[in-house]
C-alpha cells in the first residue's frame, strides 16, 4: 500500500472516489474547486497497486484563539473505499496527516465527525458547539423595522467582510477570512444553495448594510449557517432572524423576503413535515438573545459533541499564547468549548 500525497493530476480521481460515498460528486468537487487555500500537497491518498483506495483533506485554515490567528488544520473527507475498510488504511492515513500537520507548521486540528473513539485514538477529542433552535413567539409575526434584501456580491461584500471582521472577530475559533477565502466561501458554503440576506436600517439599495445571515438547509432543517451586524444594532439582526423564521414557518407570504426566488429555500415545501424553528447559533451572542427573547422567541440549546480538536503543536501554541506548556492542552479546550466560542456551519469542510 503506498500513501502519500496527491498530485494536481490526481484530483479528479480523488472526487470519483469520494463520490462513491453518498454519490454527489459535486459536493466534494466544490470545496476542491472553489476553497482558494485547497492544496493537493494536504490530500492525502492510499494506493494499491494503481487503484486509489482510500483519501482524507486537510484544510488550510486560521482561526481567531485568545486573539491570535492560530494555523488551523481542519480534517475532513476522510473516506476508505468499502472493500479497503477494517484493514487500518485510514488509521495509516491520520497518522501521516498528523505528522504532516506537523511538518506544516498547524498548531491545531479540528473535524466534524461522530465517530468519537476512532478519532479520539489520534488524540483529537470532543468540544461543545451550542446549536440554537429559534421558535416563534405564538402571536402573529411582526412588522421588520429594517429593509431586508438578497446579497449581492459586487455590492455588498465589502461591508459585509468589515461587518464579518468586527462581529466574528471578537469570538475564538471563528474563522480569519481574507477576500480569496470569501470568495471561495460564497461558491461553497452553502453546498449547494445558500439564502444570503442583508438588512439596512432604509429601502434604497445603496443604504448601509446594519446586519446580514447565511441561510441554508442543513440535513432538512432551515438553519442560519452565519450572522454578523454593526456593533449596537441587536435589534436590526434580531428583526432579521424573524423574518427568517416567519418565512419558515409560513407566516411570511407575503412578507419582505417571500418573493425573492432563493428565499424558495426556507420556505414549507408541500408535504414536507412542517417545522417553524430556525437552527442558529446563539450562544456567544448574550445581547442577541436578549433582543430575541424580548420580541418573544424562545430559544433552546442542542449541544453538538461531534465537533473535535486537537493540539497539532504544544510548545509553537504555548509560545505563541504564552501558555505553560503543561496546561496547553487545558487551555486550548477550555477556549473552544467556551459559550463565547463561535465556529460557523458556513466554515464547515
Ligand atoms: C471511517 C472510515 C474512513 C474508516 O476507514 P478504514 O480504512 O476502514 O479505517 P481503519 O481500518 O483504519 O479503522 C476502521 C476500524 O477498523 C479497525 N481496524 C484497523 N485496522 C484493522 C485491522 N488490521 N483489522 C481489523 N480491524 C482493523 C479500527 O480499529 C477501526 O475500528 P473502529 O471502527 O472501532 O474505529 C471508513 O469506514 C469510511 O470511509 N466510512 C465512510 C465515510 C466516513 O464515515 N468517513 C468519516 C467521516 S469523518
Amino acid at each position: 500500500m503506498e500513501l502519500r500525497a496527491a498530485h494536481a493530476a490526481e484530483r479528479d480521481k480523488v472526487l470519483d472516489l469520494l463520490a462513491l460515498w453518498y454519490g454527489d460528486r459535486s459536493f466534494f468537487a466544490r470545496y476542491n474547486l472553489n476553497d482558494r487555500s485547497f492544496r493537493d500537497d494536504l490530500c492525502l491518498i492510499a494506493r494499491d497497486g494503481g487503484r486509489l483506495v482510500a483519501t482524507l483533506q486537510i484544510f488550510d485554515r486560521r482561526v481567531r484563539l485568545a486573539g491570535q490567528a492560530v494555523p488551523a488544520a481542519a480534517l475532513g473527507s476522510v473516506f476508505t473505499h468499502q472493500d479497503y475498510r477494517g484493514r487500518g488504511i485510514a488509521s495509516a492515513l491520520i497518522s501521516l496527516a498528523i505528522a504532516t500537520m506537523e511538518r506544516e507548521g498547524f498548531e491545531v486540528s479540528l473535524l466534524f465527525s461522530d465517530r468519537l473513539n476512532f478519532y479520539g485514538r489520534f488524540g483529537w477529542r470532543s468540544a461543545f458547539r451550542v446549536i440554537t433552535i429559534v421558535s416563534p413567539p405564538s402571536s402573529e409575526h411582526f412588522t421588520s423595522a429594517v429593509a431586508l434584501r438578497p446579497f449581492d456580491r459586487a455590492r455588498d461584500l465589502e461591508q459585509v467582510r468589515r461587518i464579518y471582521d468586527r462581529y466574528s472577530g471578537r469570538f475564538n475559533t471563528s474563522v480569519v477570512r481574507d477576500k480569496s477565502y470569501w470568495l471561495g466561501n460564497l461558491s461553497f458554503a452553502g453546498n449547494p444553495d445558500e439564502f444570503f440576506v442583508v438588512a439596512a436600517r432604509e429601502q434604497a439599495a445603496t443604504a448601509p448594510i446594519v446586519a446580514y445571515a447565511r441561510t441554508i438547509r442543513y440535513y432538512q432543517l432551515p438553519a442560519v449557517m452565519e450572522y454578523g451586524y454593526v456593533p449596537g444594532c441587536e435589534d436590526a439582526m434580531a428583526a432579521l432572524i424573524a423574518e427568517l423564521v416567519a418565512l419558515v414557518s409560513g407566516r411570511a407570504q407575503e412578507g419582505p423576503l417571500a418573493r425573492y426566488e432563493e428565499a424558495t429555500l426556507l420556505k414549507p415545501s408541500e408535504g414536507a413535515e412542517q417545522t417553524t424553528a430556525l437552527l442558529a447559533q446563539t450562544a456567544h451572542d448574550p445581547a442577541l438573545e436578549n433582543a430575541l427573547t424580548a420580541k418573544g422567541f424562545s430559544l433552546t440549546y442542542h449541544t453538538d459533541v461531534n465537533y473535535m480538536w486537537r493540539v497539532v503543536s504544544p510548545t509553537r501554541l504555548a509560545a505563541r499564547l504564552g501558555w505553560p506548556a503543561d496546561e496547553v492542552r487545558k487551555n486550548l479546550f477550555s477556549l473552544v468549548s467556551a459559550r463565547d466560542a463561535v465556529f460557523w456551519t458556513a466554515d464547515r469542510f
